[in-house]
């Protein structure tokens, strides 16, 4: 109780369009209570499709400490559970695998069929009612080829956002791709100071020169434009109206209203993708006929991005592991149909993994000046209104939700 109405307290004290008290981003308690209550209602990115495909495959990830077994039923539907045996809780699952009957407990022998239902065990006592000793569940779905979870997430805040994000994944090949790299880049820093970095470019152009050579898009979010952007508006629609393709069913971006969007812009200086000299990197993806030139943006805040250009796409995967721990995770999917050879795998993760390899250079150095007596929270700029969007829904959710009610629990 003493540490939820602490947490209180310092959410009390938040200035709007600060960046956050200490405590916010160092705290084991604190983390400790989101853990249990905000973040475990968030969704997470787990796989792409074509790692849990067939009926009776079945991946184990870890989402906020917990140990979860994604797998494909008998009925093609993706089921998640906790990897946690209901006789006397072992893990059941160590890595990725497949079995077409379910799953059985290494250390008795307990079985589970693929939906998670209780199978059989040796020697059970009479009368124990097997139906109520099922694998515990969580929400997962699938979405335009991507594989989200949770731990207490609510399934209709995804069916909201479905019309909105699956049309474009679908339109951009996703389900029908594969995963050609991934890129793991652990940062020692709390999961705010990742998604603050994540969702500001003021820092573009000082920490990202190859980012800024290649999006023209820099130049307007990364610095505040002599003519307040307008020739970069006017930009877009041009290419909109004349390039684009047409038979997208994505819009031109939107300038980060909501918590989730889809949308379109140009990479602009003649770039055909997101290449260093802006040449293909792989064949086209989905519905596309030739390059146009464009990349389509997919979020749901706070931790699920995709960025899909002409020929390859990027999945960010973000995880908070710990209080001063966070799991970015990049997979780079091309169409399935597409042979090695015809995919220049260097060339097509050059920008995101040094972008990203930059971040996490920079958020570690955030994170060790935060740790600091002398660290105070400072005022967000006018191009980090997305992060300041970000902290203030943050705050209004942990005060909102149960992780400080003291109603917080697994
Ligand atoms: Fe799993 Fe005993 S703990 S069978
Ligand atoms: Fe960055």
């Amino acid at each position: 109780m003493g540490q939820t109405s602490a947490l209180r307290e310092w959410v009390a004290r938040q200035r709007p369009g600060w960046s956050l008290e200490q405590p916010f981003y160092t705290s084991e308690e604190i983390y400790d209570l989101e853990r249990r209550g905000w973040l475990a209602g968030q969704w997470y990115l787990l796989a792409h499709r074509s790692e849990v495909a067939e009926s009776g495959s079945f991946i184990v990830r870890e989402v906020l400490g917990e140990s979860l077994i994604i797998a494909r039923d008998s009925e093609g539907t993706l089921r998640g559970f906790y990897n946690v045996c209901r006789h006397r809780g072992s893990r059941i699952c160590d890595a990725d695998g497949h079995a077409a009957k379910g799953f059985t407990c290494p250390y008795h022998a307990w079985s589970y069929r693929l939906d998670g239902t209780f199978r059989a065990a040796a020697a059970l006592p009479q009368g124990i009612d097997t139906r109520q000793l099922g694998l515990q569940a969580v929400p997962v779905r699938e979405m335009g080829g991507m594989v989200f979870a949770s731990l207490k997430g609510d399934l209709r805040h995804l069916e909201a956002v479905q019309p909105v994000l699956e049309p474009g994944l679908r339109y951009h090949g996703i389900p029908e791709a594969r995963i050609a790299a991934r890129r793991s880049y652990p940062i020692h820093a709390n999961w705010k100071l990742v998604m603050e970095n994540f969702l500001e470019c003021y820092h573009c152009f000082p920490a990202h020169p190859e980012f800024c050579s290649v999006m023209r898009q820099a130049e307007v979010i990364g610095r505040v434009p002599a003519d307040g952007g307008e020739a970069w508006q006017r930009e877009v629609q041009t290419w909109f109206k004349e390039e684009a393709d047409p038979d997208s069913p994505l819009s031109i971006r939107p300038d980060f209203p909501d918590a989730y969007s889809a949308g379109r812009f140009p990479i602009g200086k003649g770039r055909k993708t997101q290449s260093r000299d802006g040449e293909p990197v792989a064949p086209l993806m989905g519905r596309l006929q030739r390059f146009d030139g464009g990349v389509s943006g997919f979020r749901l805040e706070p931790f699920i991005y995709v960025m899909a250009s002409n020929d390859h796409a990027v999945m960010f995967q973000i995880l908070p592991t710990g209080a001063e721990r966070t799991d970015v995770i990049l997979s780079w999917l091309v169409n399935a149909s597409v042979s090695a050879a015809e995919v220049d795998v260097e060339r097509m993760i050059w920008l995101w993994d040094v972008t990203t390899t930059q971040d996490k250079v920079i958020i570690e150095r955030n994170a060790a000046g935060v740790r600091s007596r002398a660290y105070a929270p400072g005022p967000y700029s006018t191009l980090e209104s997305a992060t300041a969007r970000l902290v203030g829904r943050y705050l209004q959710g942990i005060s909102a939700g149960d992780s400080i009610s003291g109603h917080a629990e697994q």
